[in-house]
């Protein structure tokens, strides 16, 4: 009964967004809990040689196994890095006693296969308050905080956010890696696929990352974005492998929440992998770092990105188990 528990939950989990869609995470199912590990291998030296970005994936994954768990009527227990001997081991998920599935679990759950980041045009980008503020609350209820950029703030971010897709451009050591996680290999169960690339904006006022640049990507055409585009930052405190932790569990319900209310999202975190760039989003005065970086608003549904199967990233079941 808990092993399939378990699988239905870790298919949740493995749904969650990743850096690259590089999925850095293995799953070590007990009796009554789930241990999440990092998958080192699969950390961008790069552009995320801290692990920053690996972490706040993880986090996410996190995310997803404690509300599939709720979702399905269990009290999801968890510790954040509970071994200090294992720096790798993420998280501990516990099946907790049985409970009322919540209709905000049901509905966050419901959000789990549905989220693709959208890096397309948007019909629109006018969010209602209420649900700003619903994504505002999904923040702050796993300590993040959202700040979604008035008109001036938002232009300011977006030229930071293209300053950095421009250095990006140029540096051989990124392209590399980039080649990595988007080379165009039929059946491939990870990296950026072709069809989830942005056309280029014809404004050139939405800088997205550019998962063309190392293999040529599918849009000839420039596509027309939204004129007033809806961008969100997402704080955090502190500055450690916990707080990225946290971070991720805030963006991954922070994007739960909006796909709940038929919003897209996309990340476009590049500035967030310069230090210098990064220090310019930085709230020292109330102790918040920026995680992320969200653009949102209303189009066309996305094509889900591939994910590798579970017995993929499950690790070996200690004789004990089940
Ligand atoms: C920490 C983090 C940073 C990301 N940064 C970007 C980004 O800068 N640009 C982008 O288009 N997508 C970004 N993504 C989204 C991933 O590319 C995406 O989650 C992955 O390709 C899987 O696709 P999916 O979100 O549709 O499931 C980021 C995701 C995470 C977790």
């Amino acid at each position: 009964m808990r092993h399939a528990i378990i699988a239905e939950c870790l298919d949740a989990a493995i749904a969650a967004p990743s850096i690259h869609n590089t999925q850095p995470w293995r799953f070590l199912p007990r009796e009554h809990c789930v241990d999440v590990y990092a998958d080192r291998s699969r950390q961008l030296a790069v552009i995320d040689p801290d692990g920053r970005e690996l972490t706040i994936s993880v986090g996410a994954a996190v995310l997803n196994l404690r509300v599939a768990l709720l979702a399905r009527g269990y009290k999801p227990l968890y510790a954040l890095l509970p071994d200090p001997a294992q720096p790798d081991l993420m998280a501990r998920v516990t099946i907790g006693d049985r409970t009322q599935p919540t209709y905000l679990a049901r509905r966050l759950a419901g959000a789990i296969p549905r989220r693709h980041s959208n890096r397309r045009p948007f019909r629109s980008a006018e969010l209602p308050e209420t649900v700003l503020d619903e994504l505002g609350e999904a923040a702050a209820s796993e300590g993040g905080y959202l700040m979604i950029a008035d008109p001036p703030l938002r232009d300011g971010v977006l030229g930071v956010v293209r300053r950095a897709e421009t250095l990006r451009r140029t540096d051989p050591d990124y392209l590399v890696e980039l080649a990595g996680w988007t080379a165009p290999e039929p059946g491939r169960r990870e990296g950026v696929p072709l069809v989830a690339y942005a056309p280029p904006d014809r404004a050139e006022r939405i800088p997205l990352r550019d998962f063309g640049l190392a293999h040529p990507a599918r849009h000839a055409w420039p596509g027309v974005f939204e004129d007033e585009p809806t961008v969100a930052i997402l704080y955090g405190s502190g500055d450690s492998p916990y707080a990225w932790l946290r971070a991720g569990q805030a963006l991954e319900r922070v994007l739960l929440t909006a796909t709940a209310n038929g919003a897209q999202s996309t990340l476009m975190t590049q500035p967030l992998e310069y230090a210098d760039l990064r220090a310019l989003f930085d709230d020292s005065a109330q102790g918040r770092v920026a995680q992320a970086v969200i653009r949102l608003g209303y189009g066309h549904e996305s094509p889900p990105s591939p994910r590798r199967a579970l017995a993929d990233v499950l690790m070996s079941v200690p004789d004990e188990a089940y």
